[in-house]
């Protein structure tokens, strides 16, 4: 008699992983993969998790209570590629037994880097400057044309300090420019001649630059609304790094009035959507998501994800669990 071996176990990846990653899962589970460029529809992804034992979700993907009705009881985790979880339920998954894992920590450097991209491509306006020469516009160097704001000696505001901000911060000093920032919690102990704390309305009057990575959750959506953008200084550049925590309406309306120098986002509030207010902004630097968009960062990122699933399927606990 021959014994037929226990099924694997079938898990759900969203969109296509980083290369040699999904290879990984492949060995030891039925794989279910989106092969797409664009996410699947909400009709397609209720389908498609239906009997799964565990998903890979993105950010675009809602892992809701109607989520996980469709995935049925078998569901043990949704093990979401992205440091962020505000597209999950947590409290329906709670209830459910369902576990959540995300991806912090692999993706910090990468993500501070492309602050600084972002920083460093507002307030010397690059965007403009390549905008110009591609439209074939006659230039000419003169001592006044697209003068931008200069680094040294500039006050830098973080907006949430975590591994993200703290890792923005360390680059500041390369830059010569003293730290200051928010977190919702003051630290007991303060590193003199470190990144000062101060509350938030202080934080803002005084930050020339003011580079936004906290994580989006109720408390912070919509954060920096109009009335607290105002009490940025006159002609402050900001960076966000979290989508829904700047008012994008706002932000673009800042701009426009000339209250802000310049700004750079890297996610929106409704991907793939841009605010066409912010896309008229010729002083708005904005990138399509790209914050962990290193080929190193994103194999880690799915190569933590496919642990987390594996950890599980297994019977143990995620690396890294939320919540
Ligand atoms: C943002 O892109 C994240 O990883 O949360």
């Amino acid at each position: 008699m021959t014994e037929s071996l226990p099924p694997l176990p079938p898990v759900l990846v969203t969109r296509r992983l980083a290369p040699g990653v999904l290879e990984r899962l492949m060995s030891s589970c039925a794989v279910t993969l989106h092969d797409d460029d664009l996410p699947m529809s909400r009709a397609e992804l209720l389908k498609a998790v239906v009997g799964k034992a565990a998903v890979v979700t993105t950010l675009d993907d809602v892992v809701d209570a109607e989520f996980l009705e469709a995935a049925g009881p078998g569901l043990r985790l949704v093990a979401n590629h992205a440091v962020g979880t505000h597209n999950v339920d947590l409290a329906a998954c709670a209830e459910r037994g369902v576990l959540v894992s995300n991806t912090p920590g692999v993706l910090t450097a990468a993500t501070a880097d492309m602050a600084w991209a972002l920083l460093l491509a507002a307030t010397r306006r690059l965007g403009e400057g390549e905008r110009w020469l591609r439209s074939g516009r006659p230039w000419a160097w003169a001592p006044d044309f697209l003068l931008g704001l200069e680094l040294a000696g500039t006050p830098l505001g973080i907006l949430g300090m975590g591994r993200i901000g703290q890792a923005v911060a360390r680059r500041a000093a390369a830059f010569d420019m003293p730290v200051s920032y928010h977190n919702r919690t003051r630290p007991a102990d303060e590193t003199q001649g470190g990144p000062r704390w101060l509350p938030l309305e202080e934080l803002l009057a005084q930050s020339q630059v003011l580079v936004v990575s906290c994580p989006l959750n109720a408390g912070t959506r919509h954060l920096l609304d109009a009335e607290r953008l105002a009490l940025l200084p006159a002609g402050a550049v900001v960076v966000s790094m979290t989508a829904g925590v700047v008012d994008e309406e706002a932000l673009a309306a800042a701009l426009d009035s000339g209250a802000l120098f310049a700004a750079a986002v890297d996610n929106f509030e409704r991907e793939p959507e841009v605010p066409a207010a912010l896309l008229a902004q010729e002083r708005a630097v904005l990138a399509p998501h790209l914050g962990s968009s290193t080929l190193r960062t994103r194999q880690a990122m799915g190569n933590l994800a496919v642990d987390n699933v594996l950890a599980v399927l297994s019977g143990g606990a995620p690396q890294t669990p939320v919540g």
